[in-house]
Protein backbone atom coordinates (compact mmCIF):
# COMPACT_ATOMS: atom_id res chain seq x y z
CA UNK A 1 0.00 0.00 0.00
CA UNK A 2 1.34 3.41 -1.34
CA UNK A 3 0.72 6.23 1.03
CA UNK A 4 0.45 8.64 -1.72
CA UNK A 5 -0.46 12.41 -0.75
CA UNK A 6 -3.85 12.81 -2.36
CA UNK A 7 -4.10 16.50 -1.51
CA UNK A 8 -1.38 19.51 -0.17
CA UNK A 9 -2.92 22.82 1.36
CA UNK A 10 -0.63 25.52 2.93
CA UNK A 11 -3.13 26.40 5.71
CA UNK A 12 -0.75 29.56 6.68
CA UNK A 13 2.94 30.06 6.77
CA UNK A 14 4.30 26.89 8.17
CA UNK A 15 1.39 24.90 8.92
CA UNK A 16 0.26 22.18 5.84
CA UNK A 17 -2.70 20.01 5.70
CA UNK A 18 -2.94 16.72 3.67
CA UNK A 19 -4.57 13.78 2.95
CA UNK A 20 -3.06 10.93 2.82
CA UNK A 21 -3.88 7.30 1.43
CA UNK A 22 -4.65 4.91 4.56
CA UNK A 23 -7.30 2.86 4.05
CA UNK A 24 -7.00 0.25 6.79
CA UNK A 25 -6.43 3.41 9.33
CA UNK A 26 -8.84 5.24 7.83
CA UNK A 27 -11.55 2.62 8.97
CA UNK A 28 -10.07 1.92 12.22
CA UNK A 29 -9.18 5.34 13.50
CA UNK A 30 -11.24 7.66 15.98
CA UNK A 31 -10.62 11.09 17.24
CA UNK A 32 -8.04 11.38 19.88
CA UNK A 33 -5.76 9.03 17.70
CA UNK A 34 -2.95 9.48 15.62
CA UNK A 35 -0.07 8.19 13.48
CA UNK A 36 3.70 7.91 13.80
CA UNK A 37 4.90 8.55 9.95
CA UNK A 38 8.04 8.13 8.73
CA UNK A 39 8.86 10.77 5.25
CA UNK A 40 11.85 8.29 3.51
CA UNK A 41 13.97 5.47 4.59
CA UNK A 42 17.19 7.71 4.39
CA UNK A 43 16.13 10.28 6.45
CA UNK A 44 14.21 7.76 8.54
CA UNK A 45 12.76 9.62 11.81
CA UNK A 46 9.52 8.51 12.58
CA UNK A 47 7.31 11.69 13.74
CA UNK A 48 3.95 11.27 15.82
CA UNK A 49 0.78 13.29 13.77
CA UNK A 50 -2.99 13.47 14.99
CA UNK A 51 -5.36 12.20 12.27
CA UNK A 52 -7.29 15.13 12.22
CA UNK A 53 -10.10 13.34 9.81
CA UNK A 54 -10.49 10.66 7.88
CA UNK A 55 -12.50 9.12 5.35
CA UNK A 56 -13.12 5.24 5.61
CA UNK A 57 -14.98 5.16 1.98
CA UNK A 58 -12.25 6.90 0.35
CA UNK A 59 -9.42 5.26 2.26
CA UNK A 60 -7.59 8.87 3.37
CA UNK A 61 -6.59 9.90 6.23
CA UNK A 62 -5.67 13.95 7.25
CA UNK A 63 -2.67 15.62 8.65
CA UNK A 64 -2.37 18.97 9.60
CA UNK A 65 1.13 19.78 11.00
CA UNK A 66 3.31 22.87 11.33
CA UNK A 67 6.68 22.85 9.79
CA UNK A 68 9.03 23.44 13.00
CA UNK A 69 12.25 21.38 11.90
CA UNK A 70 13.90 18.66 10.14
CA UNK A 71 11.23 16.30 9.45
CA UNK A 72 8.19 18.40 9.16
CA UNK A 73 10.14 21.04 6.96
CA UNK A 74 11.08 17.97 4.54
CA UNK A 75 7.37 16.54 4.74
CA UNK A 76 6.41 20.06 3.59
CA UNK A 77 8.35 19.34 0.32
CA UNK A 78 6.37 16.66 -0.84
CA UNK A 79 3.92 17.24 -3.43
CA UNK A 80 0.67 15.88 -4.63
CA UNK A 81 1.35 12.43 -6.05
CA UNK A 82 4.21 11.71 -4.29
CA UNK A 83 4.41 8.79 -1.39
CA UNK A 84 5.53 8.53 2.11
CA UNK A 85 7.52 5.89 3.58
CA UNK A 86 5.39 4.28 6.14
CA UNK A 87 2.37 5.41 8.29
CA UNK A 88 1.71 3.22 11.79
CA UNK A 89 -1.46 3.70 12.99
CA UNK A 90 -3.93 4.28 14.80
CA UNK A 91 -2.12 4.29 17.69
CA UNK A 92 -3.07 5.60 21.53
CA UNK A 93 -6.59 5.45 23.08
CA UNK A 94 -9.26 7.37 21.21
CA UNK A 95 -10.43 10.24 23.40
CA UNK A 96 -13.86 9.42 25.75
CA UNK A 97 -16.94 10.99 24.49
CA UNK A 98 -19.99 11.43 25.94
CA UNK A 99 -22.87 13.81 26.91
CA UNK A 100 -20.92 15.88 29.01
CA UNK A 101 -23.60 18.82 29.14
CA UNK A 102 -21.85 21.63 28.72
CA UNK A 103 -17.91 21.36 27.05
CA UNK A 104 -15.52 23.77 25.80
CA UNK A 105 -12.12 23.12 24.08
CA UNK A 106 -9.03 24.78 23.62
CA UNK A 107 -6.51 24.77 20.78
CA UNK A 108 -3.69 26.53 21.07
CA UNK A 109 -1.44 27.07 17.82
CA UNK A 110 -1.32 23.97 16.18
CA UNK A 111 -3.00 22.43 18.92
CA UNK A 112 -6.11 23.71 16.69
CA UNK A 113 -5.70 20.54 14.58
CA UNK A 114 -5.82 17.78 16.68
CA UNK A 115 -8.63 18.81 19.01
CA UNK A 116 -10.76 19.29 15.38
CA UNK A 117 -11.74 15.51 15.69
CA UNK A 118 -12.47 16.01 19.36
CA UNK A 119 -15.10 18.92 18.57
CA UNK A 120 -16.39 16.82 15.86
CA UNK A 121 -17.26 14.08 17.93
CA UNK A 122 -18.54 16.02 20.89
CA UNK A 123 -21.11 17.83 18.96
CA UNK A 124 -22.28 14.47 17.27
CA UNK A 125 -22.54 13.01 21.44
CA UNK A 126 -25.05 16.13 22.20
CA UNK A 127 -22.84 18.54 23.92
CA UNK A 128 -23.35 22.61 24.05
CA UNK A 129 -20.02 23.18 23.10
CA UNK A 130 -17.53 26.41 23.43
CA UNK A 131 -14.47 26.41 21.14
CA UNK A 132 -11.38 28.86 22.49
CA UNK A 133 -8.88 29.11 19.49
CA UNK A 134 -5.61 30.84 20.12
CA UNK A 135 -2.84 31.68 18.14
CA UNK A 136 0.10 33.89 17.96
CA UNK A 137 -1.23 36.01 15.32
CA UNK A 138 -3.76 36.09 13.01
CA UNK A 139 -1.55 34.41 9.89
CA UNK A 140 -1.39 31.30 12.11
CA UNK A 141 -5.65 31.03 12.98
CA UNK A 142 -6.36 27.81 11.57
CA UNK A 143 -9.42 25.80 10.79
CA UNK A 144 -11.82 28.67 12.02
CA UNK A 145 -14.79 28.09 9.06
CA UNK A 146 -14.68 24.51 10.20
CA UNK A 147 -15.10 25.28 14.00
CA UNK A 148 -17.72 27.95 13.82
CA UNK A 149 -19.75 25.45 11.19
CA UNK A 150 -19.89 23.29 14.67
CA UNK A 151 -19.10 25.29 17.92
CA UNK A 152 -22.08 26.56 19.46
CA UNK A 153 -19.73 29.26 20.58
CA UNK A 154 -16.13 30.24 18.98
CA UNK A 155 -13.89 32.50 20.72
CA UNK A 156 -10.66 33.43 19.30
CA UNK A 157 -7.71 34.93 20.64
CA UNK A 158 -4.39 36.40 19.41
CA UNK A 159 -1.27 37.18 21.47
CA UNK A 160 -0.72 40.25 20.01
CA UNK A 161 -4.50 41.34 18.53
CA UNK A 162 -4.47 41.23 15.31
CA UNK A 163 -7.62 38.89 15.17
CA UNK A 164 -10.45 38.49 17.83
CA UNK A 165 -9.74 39.22 21.05
CA UNK A 166 -6.14 40.22 22.13
CA UNK A 167 -5.67 37.82 24.64
CA UNK A 168 -4.47 34.46 25.98
CA UNK A 169 -6.54 31.46 25.76
CA UNK A 170 -6.68 31.41 29.87
CA UNK A 171 -8.22 34.55 30.03
CA UNK A 172 -11.75 33.36 28.33
CA UNK A 173 -11.46 30.11 29.54
CA UNK A 174 -11.21 31.55 33.47
CA UNK A 175 -14.64 33.71 32.64
CA UNK A 176 -16.61 30.87 31.30
CA UNK A 177 -16.04 28.65 34.29
CA UNK A 178 -17.08 32.05 36.73
CA UNK A 179 -20.09 32.04 34.41
CA UNK A 180 -23.48 31.13 35.71
CA UNK A 181 -23.13 28.52 33.16
CA UNK A 182 -19.69 26.64 33.16
CA UNK A 183 -18.10 23.68 31.59
CA UNK A 184 -18.43 20.66 32.49
CA UNK A 185 -15.86 19.06 31.08
CA UNK A 186 -12.57 20.93 29.34
CA UNK A 187 -9.85 19.67 26.70
CA UNK A 188 -7.05 22.05 26.31
CA UNK A 189 -4.61 20.96 23.45
CA UNK A 190 -1.60 22.92 22.36
CA UNK A 191 1.83 24.21 23.64
CA UNK A 192 3.22 22.48 26.53
CA UNK A 193 2.80 25.27 28.33
CA UNK A 194 -0.74 26.19 27.15
CA UNK A 195 -1.90 23.21 28.49
CA UNK A 196 -0.55 23.98 31.93
CA UNK A 197 -1.64 27.00 32.10
CA UNK A 198 -5.13 26.06 30.82
CA UNK A 199 -4.99 23.11 33.76
CA UNK A 200 -4.28 25.78 36.15
CA UNK A 201 -6.76 28.18 35.44
CA UNK A 202 -9.48 25.43 35.53
CA UNK A 203 -8.22 23.56 38.57
CA UNK A 204 -10.01 25.83 41.51
CA UNK A 205 -13.42 25.76 39.82
CA UNK A 206 -13.19 22.03 39.93
CA UNK A 207 -14.09 21.49 35.65
CA UNK A 208 -12.13 18.64 35.07
CA UNK A 209 -9.69 18.69 31.89
CA UNK A 210 -8.27 16.51 29.56
CA UNK A 211 -4.81 17.36 27.94
CA UNK A 212 -3.68 15.79 25.12
CA UNK A 213 0.32 15.65 24.99
CA UNK A 214 3.25 16.17 22.34
CA UNK A 215 5.98 14.20 24.14
CA UNK A 216 9.14 12.92 21.93
CA UNK A 217 7.83 9.58 20.71
CA UNK A 218 10.45 7.43 18.92
CA UNK A 219 8.70 3.78 18.49
CA UNK A 220 5.36 4.23 19.85
CA UNK A 221 4.84 0.96 20.94
CA UNK A 222 5.73 1.53 24.75
CA UNK A 223 9.47 0.11 24.60
CA UNK A 224 12.03 3.25 24.28
CA UNK A 225 10.50 4.84 26.85
CA UNK A 226 10.96 8.61 25.24
CA UNK A 227 6.96 9.49 25.43
CA UNK A 228 7.62 9.26 29.87
CA UNK A 229 5.11 11.46 31.95
CA UNK A 230 4.47 11.63 35.17
CA UNK A 231 1.27 11.78 36.11
CA UNK A 232 -0.99 11.77 39.47
CA UNK A 233 3.11 10.93 40.57
CA UNK A 234 3.38 7.66 38.80
CA UNK A 235 5.30 7.34 35.74
CA UNK A 236 3.35 7.05 32.45
CA UNK A 237 3.97 6.31 28.52
CA UNK A 238 1.61 8.86 25.95
CA UNK A 239 1.93 6.81 22.92
CA UNK A 240 0.08 3.55 25.03
CA UNK A 241 -1.46 4.98 28.00
CA UNK A 242 -2.59 8.23 26.63
CA UNK A 243 -2.27 10.47 24.56
CA UNK A 244 -4.80 12.00 27.02
CA UNK A 245 -4.35 12.38 30.68
CA UNK A 246 -6.06 14.40 33.41
CA UNK A 247 -4.52 17.90 33.05
CA UNK A 248 -4.48 18.87 36.84
CA UNK A 249 -2.47 16.04 37.25
CA UNK A 250 0.43 15.74 34.67
CA UNK A 251 3.88 17.49 36.00
CA UNK A 252 4.18 19.46 32.80
CA UNK A 253 7.51 21.22 34.48
CA UNK A 254 9.04 18.20 33.56
CA UNK A 255 7.69 17.46 30.46
CA UNK A 256 8.77 20.36 29.26
CA UNK A 257 12.62 19.24 30.60
CA UNK A 258 12.55 16.08 28.39
CA UNK A 259 11.32 17.91 25.82
CA UNK A 260 14.34 19.97 25.48
CA UNK A 261 16.66 16.79 25.61
CA UNK A 262 17.93 16.73 21.68
CA UNK A 263 17.90 20.62 21.13
CA UNK A 264 21.17 20.52 19.54
CA UNK A 265 20.56 17.79 17.66
CA UNK A 266 17.17 19.69 16.27
CA UNK A 267 18.72 22.59 15.58
CA UNK A 268 21.13 20.71 13.52
CA UNK A 269 18.61 19.46 11.59
CA UNK A 270 16.59 22.12 11.08
CA UNK A 271 19.65 23.85 9.91
CA UNK A 272 20.49 21.29 7.10
CA UNK A 273 17.22 21.10 6.35
CA UNK A 274 17.03 25.19 5.25
CA UNK A 275 20.49 24.60 3.23
CA UNK A 276 19.19 21.33 1.39
CA UNK A 277 15.97 23.49 1.05
CA UNK A 278 18.35 26.03 -0.49
CA UNK A 279 20.36 23.52 -2.70
CA UNK A 280 16.55 22.45 -4.31
CA UNK A 281 15.70 25.85 -4.43
CA UNK A 282 18.85 26.51 -6.68
CA UNK A 283 18.60 23.04 -8.48
CA UNK A 284 15.08 23.96 -9.82
CA UNK A 285 16.17 27.40 -10.63
CA UNK A 286 18.42 25.61 -13.15
CA UNK A 287 16.05 22.88 -14.20
CA UNK A 288 17.39 20.37 -12.42
CA UNK A 289 15.38 17.66 -9.24
CA UNK A 290 15.00 18.58 -6.51
CA UNK A 291 17.21 16.54 -3.64
CA UNK A 292 14.57 14.62 -1.48
CA UNK A 293 13.39 10.88 -2.97
CA UNK A 294 9.29 10.49 -2.18
CA UNK A 295 9.50 6.52 -1.67
CA UNK A 296 7.14 3.95 -3.67
CA UNK A 297 5.88 0.88 -2.72
CA UNK A 298 6.01 1.11 1.40
CA UNK A 299 3.77 -0.96 3.96
CA UNK A 300 0.81 0.38 5.52
CA UNK A 301 0.61 -0.80 9.19
CA UNK A 302 -2.17 -1.03 11.48
CA UNK A 303 -2.26 -1.65 14.96
CA UNK A 304 -5.50 -3.62 15.55
CA UNK A 305 -5.48 -3.43 18.91
CA UNK A 306 -6.01 0.20 18.27
CA UNK A 307 -8.47 0.11 16.42
P1 LIG B 1 12.40 18.97 15.49
O1 LIG B 1 13.20 20.21 15.34
O2 LIG B 1 13.08 17.65 15.48
O3 LIG B 1 11.59 19.11 16.82
C1 LIG B 1 10.85 20.27 17.14
C2 LIG B 1 10.13 19.98 18.46
O4 LIG B 1 9.16 18.93 18.23
C3 LIG B 1 11.09 19.39 19.53
O5 LIG B 1 11.70 20.40 20.28
C4 LIG B 1 10.19 18.51 20.30
O6 LIG B 1 9.45 19.32 21.21
C5 LIG B 1 9.22 17.97 19.27
N1 LIG B 1 9.67 16.68 18.69
C6 LIG B 1 10.81 16.39 18.03
N2 LIG B 1 10.89 15.11 17.65
C7 LIG B 1 9.75 14.54 18.08
C8 LIG B 1 9.22 13.22 18.01
N3 LIG B 1 9.88 12.21 17.43
N4 LIG B 1 8.03 13.00 18.59
C9 LIG B 1 7.33 14.00 19.17
N5 LIG B 1 7.77 15.26 19.28
C10 LIG B 1 8.96 15.54 18.74
N6 LIG B 1 2.52 18.29 15.42
C11 LIG B 1 1.77 18.82 14.43
O7 LIG B 1 2.20 19.77 13.76
N7 LIG B 1 0.49 18.36 14.15
C12 LIG B 1 -0.05 17.33 14.85
O8 LIG B 1 -1.19 16.91 14.56
C13 LIG B 1 0.73 16.75 15.90
N8 LIG B 1 0.24 15.72 16.62
C14 LIG B 1 1.01 15.16 17.58
C15 LIG B 1 0.48 14.07 18.30
C16 LIG B 1 1.23 13.47 19.29
C17 LIG B 1 0.64 12.30 20.05
C18 LIG B 1 2.54 13.96 19.58
C19 LIG B 1 3.33 13.29 20.66
C20 LIG B 1 3.08 15.02 18.88
C21 LIG B 1 2.33 15.63 17.87
N9 LIG B 1 2.83 16.69 17.12
C22 LIG B 1 2.05 17.25 16.15
C23 LIG B 1 4.21 17.20 17.29
C24 LIG B 1 5.13 16.67 16.17
O9 LIG B 1 5.31 15.29 16.34
C25 LIG B 1 6.48 17.41 16.23
O10 LIG B 1 6.28 18.76 15.89
C26 LIG B 1 7.46 16.80 15.23
O11 LIG B 1 7.87 15.52 15.68
C27 LIG B 1 8.67 17.70 15.07
O12 LIG B 1 9.65 17.04 14.29
P2 LIG B 1 10.73 17.84 13.45
O13 LIG B 1 11.83 16.91 13.11
O14 LIG B 1 10.09 18.56 12.33
O15 LIG B 1 11.21 18.99 14.43
FE1 LIG C 1 8.56 4.79 22.88
FE2 LIG C 1 6.26 5.73 23.86
S1 LIG C 1 7.29 6.32 22.05
S2 LIG C 1 7.60 4.28 24.74
MG1 LIG D 1 13.26 16.04 14.28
Amino acid sequence: MEHTILEKKQLSEQVYMMRVAAPLIAEARKPGQFIILQIDTDFGERIPLTIADANAEEGWIRIIFQAVGGTTMKLAEFEEGEAVAAVLGPLGHPTHIENFGRAVCVGGGIGVAPMFPIVQALKKAGNHLTVIVGARNKELVILEDEMREIADELIIVTDDGSYGRKALVTEPLKELCESATPPDIAFAIGPPIMMKFAAATTKPYGVHTMVSLNTIMVDGTGMCGGCRVTVGGETKFVCVDGPEFDGHEVDFDNMMKRLQSYKPQEDKARHLCRADAEADRIAAAKGEPAGHVPVKGAAETTTKENA
